[in-house]
């Protein structure tokens, strides 16, 4: 719009000027018939017409002599009010009109003449600025519809990643009150039992309070991985950096773990280099390590092998956690880093997993910029890659 208010301007402002030119060259002639343009400019250029009026508003004379037709001129007839530049349209043309009123001293020759309007046909100006007009309001009206369909797909493609996490989150909510669900029903069933013989020693009921105890851990432990992945999800969880020795933590935890190895027969093999140090959180790499080992133990069968290494690749860490388990199907593999997936096969193995242990390791191992990645081979074993950026 501004564009078109522009180009009114700018078209009227020269026609106006030529008319101001004609107007001062009209007084410096002292206005004569005789000295009227019509002599001393080229047809070619004119463009202007003189209409002279007297006093009391009759035509005395127009240049050319049929500028227009007289039913027209009458519309031109000057009025007090009249501005003295001003647009007028007539039987469907449009004319810029300036109007003169003669002073004293200009009164010399043709002195009847009390005003002269010199008068300048501005169609060409007027159909350019209509088509302007329309060309504007065709781009616009375009430039409207395509930018609500633009908008329209960039809004539904910005709503898929929202309403993706939303059933995630959905998905989430729902296995997790499934997963609370089991260990406390089984609870309740242990606890009802107790009920039904009153006069029992805890000896005698141990196998049902033992039953009880493991499910009530079970049901802690939950509780804490849900809380873990509730607090990442809304970046509450900060990691907690700080400089250690990361070859001596594992070491420890090999070590922790040793007996419980011991117990299954499981011989754990450790490659780590010496002093190595590293910026992160060693609660939370403790806590990675120990998901991966405990996967490591727990889907493997007696007389196993474990080994875990510790490389300094360049400006990176590599940990990997190998063993010669059960392995994971194929099929699976994609799938065992989301949250409550597990192996449909271990699951009936009753091995007493919630299956977000890997979620948890992929969150801190992603906290710390690193990758964590899983290679496996059914009945053969798995291998659990974690590579980890290193700060100078
Ligand atoms: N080392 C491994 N060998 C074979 N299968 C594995 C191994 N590690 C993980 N898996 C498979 O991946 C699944 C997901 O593992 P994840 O640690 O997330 O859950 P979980 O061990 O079942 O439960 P928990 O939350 O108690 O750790 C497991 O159920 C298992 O099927
Ligand atoms: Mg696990």
């Amino acid at each position: 719009m501004s564009l078109y208010l522009y180009m009114q301007k700018t078209s009227l402002v020269s026609i106006d000027a030529n008319l101001r030119n004609k107007e001062a060259y009209l007084i410096q002639k002292s206005i004569s018939i005789d000295d009227l343009p019509e002599k001393n400019e080229r047809e070619a250029e004119r463009k202007v017409s003189y209409l002279f009026w007297d006093k009391k508003g009759n035509l005395l004379l127009s240049n050319p002599k049929n500028a227009f037709y007289k039913k027209e001129t009458s519309f031109f007839k000057p009025n007090r009010n009249d501005k003295r530049m001003r647009t007028q349209t007539i039987s469907g043309h449009s004319y810029r009109v300036l109007t003169h009123v003669k002073k004293r001293e200009e009164l010399k020759k043709l002195p009847s003449a009390a005003t002269i309007q010199l008068v300048y046909n501005i169609d060409p100006e007027v159909n350019v600025l209509k088509q302007l007009l329309l060309l504007i309001g065709f781009g616009c009206s375009i430039g409207l519809l395509i930018s609500f369909f633009v908008g329209l797909f960039l809004s539904s493609r910005a709503l898929v990643p929202i309403q993706r996490s939303w059933e995630k989150q959905s998905q989430f909510v729902s296995d997790a009150s499934h997963e609370l669900r089991t260990p406390l029903s089984v609870i309740q069933t242990h606890l009802e039992l107790l009920f039904r013989h009153p006069t029992n020693t805890i000896e005698e009921e141990s196998t049902t309070i033992y039953k009880s105890l493991t499910e009530v851990k079970r049901l802690s432990k939950l509780v804490q991985d849900l809380l873990t992945l509730a607090r990442s999800d809304s970046n509450e969880l900060l990691i907690n950096q700080k400089f250690f020795s990361i070859d001596e933590l594992l070491r420890n935890i090999v070590e922790q773990f040793e007996p419980i190895a011991d117990i299954k027969e499981i011989k754990i093999e450790d490659e780590i280099e010496k002093n190595i140090i590293y910026f992160g959180d060693k609660e939370r790499i403790h806590q990675l390590l120990v998901i991966l080992l405990d996967n490591a133990l727990k889907y493997s069968d007696p007389k196993g092998n474990i080994t875990i290494s510790l490389i300094k690749e360049g400006s990176s860490l590599r940990i990997n956690i190998e063993d010669t388990g059960t392995g994971i199907p194929e099929t699976d593999l994609p799938f065992i880093f989301d949250r409550f997936y597990r192996s449909d096969k271990v699951r009936s193995k009753a091995t007493g997993g919630t299956g977000l242990g890997l979620s948890i390791a992929k969150w801190i191992v992603e906290a710390h910029g690193g990758l964590i990645s899983a290679e496996s081979r059914l009945h053969k074993g798995s291998q659990f890659i974690i590579k980890l950026p290193l700060r100078n």
